[in-house]
């Protein structure tokens, strides 16, 4: 190991501290050159995302300094009412690793989670699949270091879908089965659909619904918008109604950042267990990529992740020509009371 430097210095990182903010947009951009595929970072999306926090969720941004430069980020997610926080990104430039800075900035993360009242931090550590593309072995050996273990939540698959070398719509999107209608709609979503959106989302369309948490789950749909315009991200959305009942079965859900037009987010989809086996997950997916390429015709590359124990979503995937690209496992560490 080379020697840590001596003037290391954290230092809040606040959406309207422009040099910083620079530095820290510049150390994205360096990361991104060197690390897995991903869409480059947006500029607009990165400076809203300290402006706008996920729903229930408290972000605490830092950068550490050395000689004057941005040499490192760290941030760390507080999801309201868990003893855990998670560690969203812990970066060290590509030039400057192997000097102890990660490890500086994992102590300061730990700091951070006791100081936030936190017993654990967790962290996702890029790694690579068989059939994929070789990966860093750096992050694992680097959380191993920090005295992290494996958790046992299953991994994510993070998976894309190259529009160049793979057209889904060829054979156009499959009829809507009797019963059913599509109906679409873009970022914010319509008074009608925010209660049983936020529902489905929360319970992944499998918890009954409990009429005592409407105010929540709709304000969950709405602070996810909110979040999104914050972030300048566009979305498309499908969803699939029950005629008989005129309830919303499922919906499926991409988003794009205001810059990298040929990038989108494949996000959430959902279909209420009551109307599963109808093809209503892949239905919705096929409907929704022909709204977004209406809407987006720039689009030519989407990602997604899903956990990989997932198999009826990853297989719905792999029917439209998502490839496996890496997988996203997660790490864990406890925080003492000497942190
Ligand atoms: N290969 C093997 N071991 C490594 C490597 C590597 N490439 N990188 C770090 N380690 C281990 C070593 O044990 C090292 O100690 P040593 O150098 O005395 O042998 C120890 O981790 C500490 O290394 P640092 O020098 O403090 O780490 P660095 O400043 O290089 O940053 C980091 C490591 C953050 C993983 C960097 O490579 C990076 O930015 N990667 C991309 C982002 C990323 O994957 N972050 C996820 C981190 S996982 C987590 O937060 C728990």
């Amino acid at each position: 190991m080379n020697d840590t430097p001596r003037d290391l210095e954290f230092v809040p990182l606040a959406a309207n501290d422009d040099e910083t903010v620079g530095q820290w947009l510049d150390l994205l951009a360096d990361l991104a050159e060197a690390g897995p595929l991903s869409a480059p970072p947006c500029n607009v999306d990165m400076v809203g995302s300290l402006r706008c926090a996920p729903p229930a969720t408290t972000l605490d941004d830092w950068v550490v300094r050395s000689a004057g430069r941005v040499v490192g980020a760290l941030r760390l997610a507080l999801p309201d009412g868990t003893p855990t926080a998670r560690v969203d990104q812990l970066l060290v430039h590509p030039g400057l690793r192997r000097r102890g800075i990660g490890r500086a900035l994992h102590g300061h993360a730990r700091q951070l989670a006791r100081k936030h009242g936190r017993s654990a931090l967790t962290a996702t550590v890029v790694e690579g699949l068989p059939s994929g593309p070789p990966q860093d072995p750096g992050p694992a050996a680097f959380a191993a270091a920090t005295g992290a273990t494996r958790s046992d939540v299953p991994a994510g698959v993070h998976q894309w879908l190259d529009l160049d070398r793979h057209d889904p719509l060829a054979d156009g999107v499959p009829a809507t089965p009797a019963g059913y209608s599509l109906v679409t709609w873009g970022t914010i979503t319509p008074d009608e659909y925010a209660v049983p959106v936020s529902e489905l989302e929360l319970s992944l369309g499998d918890a009954p619904v409990d009429q005592a948490e409407q105010e929540v789950r709709v304000s969950y749909a709405r602070q996810f918008e909110t979040m999104r315009v914050g972030r300048g991200r566009r979305a498309h959305h499908t969803g699939v109604v029950h005629e008989a009942s005129g309830r919303l079965a499922g919906y499926t859900s991409v988003s794009k950042t205001t810059g990298n037009p040929a990038y989108a987010l494949q996000g959430m989809t959902v279909v209420h267990r009551e109307h599963r086996g109808h093809g209503l997950g892949l239905l919705l997916k096929l409907a929704n990529l022909e709204h977004v390429l209406r809407h987006e015709p720039a689009v030519r590359l989407l990602e997604t992740a899903n956990a990989e124990d997932n198999h009826p979503m990853i297989a719905v995937n792999a029917a439209m020509g998502f490839e496996p690209y890496d997988r996203w496992v997660f790490w864990r560490s406890s925080v003492g009371p000497s942190d």
